[in-house]
């Protein structure tokens, strides 16, 4: 990470997990240990469901809440979606764009886009996530993906829009299995992101985006990932469902800036 440029962020990916109830007792929990120092950006996307409960528990603290997936239609009749305006009028600053396991349900790299598009409309903080296959990688094919799904999903992003974004970076491979990305290749992956977004923009955009590294982070192996240049903070999966462990992910964020 680098604090100098841009911004180190922590990210929680409920996913599928915890209801309302269990949102308020996690939010209990998590403000009674949440370190007061503040060296980098928190958020916690949760399902729809538990945004009011989120939001509610952790409206004076430092920790932002957000959504798992947006609709990029303004309103109307898509049965089930739910739209930006929506998340914003209940308190959302962030919103998980392109997860591999939305993108595995149909998503296409134009949804993400459009959805990037909305969310930035709309004032929410978009994070788009990237990531490879077991058997992309050993084809040897992880370059060419990325930058295509970077490519394709900050399409017509303008440059004054572009530092709003979050990238996640998350081989699918890595994602709940416990195989986490060593960080060299992490920070190839991160690395070649800030790369691309230099070639799309310019050095400035390039060195303010913060890129994150998500799949099986946890508080054993976070220090080490987030010491690597280019990853600017995690997005986390499992780890972030237990407070103490996300808790451990935030203190490994404070250290020495390369
Ligand atoms: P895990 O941390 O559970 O591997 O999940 C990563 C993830 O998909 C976060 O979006």
């Amino acid at each position: 990470m680098n604090r100098k440029y841009r911004k180190t962020v922590i990210a929680g990916n409920w996913k599928m997990n915890k209801t309302p109830s269990e949102t308020k007792e996690f939010m209990t929990q998590l403000k009674a240990i949440l370190p007061k120092g503040r060296w980098c950006d928190i958020a916690l996307c949760v399902p729809a469901v538990c945004i009011p409960a989120a939001v509610r528990a952790m409206r004076e603290t430092r920790v932002g809440i957000g959504a798992e997936n947006c609709n990029p239609n303004p309103s109307g009749a898509y049965t089930g979606e739910i739209s930006t305006a929506m998340l914003t009028d209940a308190g959302c600053k962030y919103v998980i764009i392109g997860h591999s396991e939305r993108r595995a349900m149909g998503e296409t790299d134009a949804d993400v886009n459009a959805k990037v598009t909305a969310a930035l409309d709309a004032g929410l903080i978009p994070i788009m996530c990237c990531g490879e296959s077991l058997e992309q990688r050993e084809a040897d094919i992880t370059e060419e993906w990325i930058t295509t799904q970077i490519k394709l999903g900050l399409a017509g992003v303008s440059e004054e829009r572009i530092r709003k974004v979050i990238i996640a970076y998350e081989p699918i491979w890595a994602i709940g299995t416990g195989r986490t990305a060593t960080p060299e290749q992490a920070e190839d992956v991160c690395k070649l992101i800030r790369t691309v977004v230099r070639k799309l923009y310019n050095s400035k955009s390039a060195r303010a985006i913060s890129i994150l590294y998500g799949g099986s982070m946890n508080d054993k192996n976070a220090y080490e990932l987030l010491a690597q240049p280019d990853i600017d903070g995690g997005l986390i999966g499992g780890a972030s469902l237990v407070p103490e462990k996300f808790v451990k992910i935030i203190e490994a964020a404070n250290q020495p800036a390369v």
